[in-house]
């Protein structure tokens, strides 16, 4: 693994709150990087900013923000004005299953800005301080559906197909500037976002779910290394396969039959 502490003294973790984010923060604090914690609740930011300055002798921020909210990037450019910012991870997001047209356009459009919009505006603020000063890294996190287009969860599938090409476009043209962009991908993974998923019952689904902490111990792994990479085997073969190996028709009518037979029908709002 490179040594994390040389892109920059601070790193911005989104979603730090729980899940995959938490685990990010952890570890990026594990390394000696100081990190800035954004999620809405700020009682959990807290307490996890004061656990990892006692455990690794970091300075943790917590920034309690809804990202959703109108200019919640110029806030939070204002909360970190005057760190040096290294590491950026767009984690934050949410998920909604279930029969699109039941589902609230409203929540589907939050999805859009949460886990789409919001990782194209954290690439182009702090993306043009990184190339500019030649030192940074941003990690975008996708999902293994990504691979294919999916029935039941339509939009959300496409927001990560999204964040994927977007990532490893960027890898691309900022790797001239010394600029490292990371895209993972996890499969199923046990967080409260999995256990509180509107609309489907994972636990419906084969498979061992991951642990968080893997996901991303896998990405810092492959930070500077790679563009994208998937965490566990079997997701990666999901991926060959939904990606190389089956037609487009048969990958989609693969996942329509395997996300329909979890959905709750509890899924949906009529706004
Ligand atoms: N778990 C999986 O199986 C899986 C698989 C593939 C990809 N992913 C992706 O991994 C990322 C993390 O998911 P997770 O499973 O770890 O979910 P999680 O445990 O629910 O964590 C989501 C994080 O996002 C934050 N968040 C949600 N809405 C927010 C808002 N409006 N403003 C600011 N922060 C907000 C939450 O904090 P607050 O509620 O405190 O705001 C929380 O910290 C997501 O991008 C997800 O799509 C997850």
């Amino acid at each position: 693994m490179k040594d994390l502490r040389a892109y920059g003294d601070h790193a911005i973790v989104t979603g730090a709150s729980s899940g995959i984010g938490e685990q990010f923060a952890r570890q990026l604090a594990a390394a000696g990087v100081n990190v800035v914690l954004v999620a809405r609740r700020k009682d959990r930011l807290e307490a996890l900013a004061a656990e990892l300055s006692a455990a690794h002798g970091v300075e943790s921020r917590a920034v309690a923000l809804d990202l959703l909210a109108d200019g919640a990037i110029d806030e939070l450019s204002r909360q970190v004005d005057g760190l040096d910012i290294g590491i950026v991870v767009a984690n934050a997001g949410i998920y909604y299953a279930g029969p699109f047209v039941e589902n609230a356009l409203s929540d589907e459009l939050d999805v859009l800005a949460l886990d789409g919009a919001l990782p194209l505006q954290l690439a182009h603020r702090f993306g043009r301080e990184f190339v500019g000063r030649r030192r940074g890294a941003l990690v975008l996190v996708s999902s293994s559906i990504a691979a294919s287009p999916v029935p039941y969860e339509a939009n959300y599938a496409a927001v990560k197909a999204y964040v994927l090409s977007l990532g490893q476009a960027l890898h691309h043209e900022w790797r001239k500037d010394d600029v490292d962009v990371l895209v993972v991908s996890p499969g199923p993974t046990q967080t409260e976002g999995l256990d509180n998923a509107v609309g489907i019952d994972f636990s419906m689904l084969a498979g061992a779910k991951m642990d968080p902490a893997r996901v991303a111990r896998t990405a810092l792994r492959n930070l500077g290394r790679r563009a994208h990479v998937i965490p566990g085997l079997s997701n990666t073969l999901a991926d060959l396969a939904g990606r190389y190996l089956l037609p487009r028709s048969a990958s989609v009518r693969m996942y329509g039959r395997i996300i329909g037979r979890a959905l709750t029908g509890t899924a949906g709002g009529a706004a």
